[in-house]
């Protein structure tokens, strides 16, 4: 079950201070660990979703590693994030079989019934949007992956029947 945003009680912020003192238990635990930054920078985003500035500050300090290296490395690698994600994400295949059995229609439908772009989150935290290439299923192109869950020969038509799916 996700969190909902509600932003007048006081328990969502305790919650918050709970994932950073785990967090802090799990940086020290790694402090002497060569090579802990990326293992640390994943452990915080399986924990919080994505990587929060303060979470980052954090392990730059406890792991004294400078700030720029650390935003460095988050940079780099496009698995991590450092803007909140949906409960869900969506992926739009936009390898070359995708690409021109209509990913591109399938992608504009999602755009347009979410109201957000391509790396976007909708404001309930529902959803996030990306477009990703070739999940081998080229034969049944396009295909949509929501979270682990694969979509295949999906029509522009269809976007709402999917979304509907994860209500
Ligand atoms: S190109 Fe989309 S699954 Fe291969």
């Amino acid at each position: 079950m996700t969190e909902k945003t509600v932003t007048s009680c006081a328990c969502n912020e305790v919650h918050e201070d709970e994932l950073y003192e785990r967090l802090l238990t799990i940086v020290k635990s790694q402090r002497t660990i060569p090579g802990a930054l990326i293992p640390v920078l994943q452990t915080t985003q399986n924990l919080f979703g994505y990587l929060p500035q303060r979470a980052l500050h954090m392990i730059s300090k406890e792991l004294k590693i400078p700030y720029s290296e650390v935003a460095g490395v988050v940079g780099f690698y496009s698995y991590f994030s450092t803007t909140p994600k949906g409960k869900y994400t969506i992926r739009v295949c936009m390898g070359t079989a995708c690409y021109v059995r209509g990913g591109q229609d399938v992608l504009k439908a999602l755009q347009k019934k979410l109201q957000i772009g391509v790396g976007g989150t909708t404001p309930d935290r529902k959803y996030s949007l990306e477009i990703g290439r070739c999940f081998g299923a080229c034969g049944l192109a396009p295909v949509v992956m929501v979270n682990d869950e694969t979509f295949q020969s999906v029509k522009p038509s269809k976007v709402s029947d999917i979304l509907n799916s994860f209500e």
